[in-house]
């Protein structure tokens, strides 16, 4: 599907690639800590915190895995005025991601907290507003997003559900004819019609058209493409590897996995490497399989990790 050659080829042109990457910004953040008494207060563990960590998550984590392979890469959505928002705002820049971030005072940015203590999780704690970004902030958004718009190889929007994804927003984007890759969220798919290609995962994929499993996944992925005009799908299927929708053919890819940790994060690996092997030459059925492999890659390291490009070529036979 991909050889060494043509991989080593598409791989040398991501630095000069210039990508935006448009969503929810997420700040993930884990508590580790020991259990060693039952509350007196009511019958919980009370969890004593030896150490706090972060991590980009949601579109951040897109941005990484971009980042990671050395694209230059924009990250547009909202955070709070809040201290999280300072700190992801932080580690965007030590991540060498360029934020174009709208601070909206009425909502927090968007943090999950994992209490994590004998090498368990024993809570997720979510702080957030998934309600639809209000006009004024969407107009804001758009405002930064024009200053850069005209240096952007391609959009990848990732769609976790929390407001930014919009129609103005999406309107904007399909006409400036710049490729968009879009990592959807089910509940959204009506906005996607008309962009270059949708990653949705299985579930996703049956959910966006509100089929049973009972129906092949290639009747999905083609009324998928009806519905949304689409010319290209590409449904990920986790140990089944991928269905690329391409040219009226369905072309299933097999997984590249040898050991599998956390499978956190793949779909965003995916979409990220997709896009910048698609805008560096590299045809869907290429761009398609060093996706997978670089899925395949870091679903076998723990925490959701991103590949560099001496790593992901190490992985072509
Ligand atoms: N268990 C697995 N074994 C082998 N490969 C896997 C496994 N899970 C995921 N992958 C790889 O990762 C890709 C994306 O996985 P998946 O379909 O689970 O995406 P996803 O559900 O969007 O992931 P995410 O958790 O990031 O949302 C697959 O196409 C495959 O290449
Ligand atoms: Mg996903």
């Amino acid at each position: 599907m991909i050889d060494k050659k043509s991989a080593k080829k598409i791989l040398s042109k991501f630095p000069k690639k210039n990508i935006l990457v448009v969503g929810d910004l997420i700040l993930d953040k884990y508590l580790w800590g020991e259990v060693e008494r039952i509350s007196p207060e009511a019958p919980v563990p009370v969890v004593d915190v030896k150490e706090e960590s972060f991590n980009l998550g949601g579109a951040c984590n897109v941005a990484w895995n971009i980042s990671k392979l050395e694209g230059n890469v924009y990250i547009a959505g909202v955070v709070g005025e809040d201290y999280n928002g300072e700190i992801l705002l932080n580690m965007l820049r030590d991540h060498k991601i360029n934020p174009i971030v709208v601070k909206d005072k009425k909502r927090p940015t968007t943090e999950k907290t994992r209490i994590i203590a004998v090498s368990q999780q024993l809570m997720r704690i979510d702080r957030e507003d998934k309600n639809k970004l209000p006009h004024n902030i969407q107009n804001r958004l758009l405002e930064e997003i024009k200053k850069i718009i005209d240096k952007i190889d391609a959009v990848i929007v990732s769609d976790y559900g929390k407001g930014v994804v919009t129609k103005k927003i999406m309107d904007f984007l399909v006409d400036t004819g710049i490729p968009i890759f879009v990592d959807p969220k089910p509940s959204n798919f009506n906005l996607y019609s008309g962009v270059t290609i949708v990653t949705p995962n299985k579930k996703e994929a049956y959910e966006c058209i509100k089929k049973d499993r009972s129906i092949p996944v290639d009747k999905v992925g083609k009324e998928i493409m009806k519905k949304l005009g689409l010319e290209n799908l590409l449904i990920t299927l986790g140990s089944e590897g991928m269905a690329l929708f391409t040219e009226g053919e369905l072309i299933k890819i097999p997984a590249k996995a040898k050991k599998v940790f956390d499978v956190t994060g793949a779909g965003d690996t995916v979409v990220s490497v997709l896009a910048l092997s698609k805008i560096s030459g590299g045809s869907w059925i290429q761009s398609a399989s060093l996706a997978n492999y670089a899925a395949g890659y870091v679903v076998g390291e723990i925490g959701t990790a991103a590949v560099d490009r001496d790593t992901l070529l190490s992985l072509i036979p």
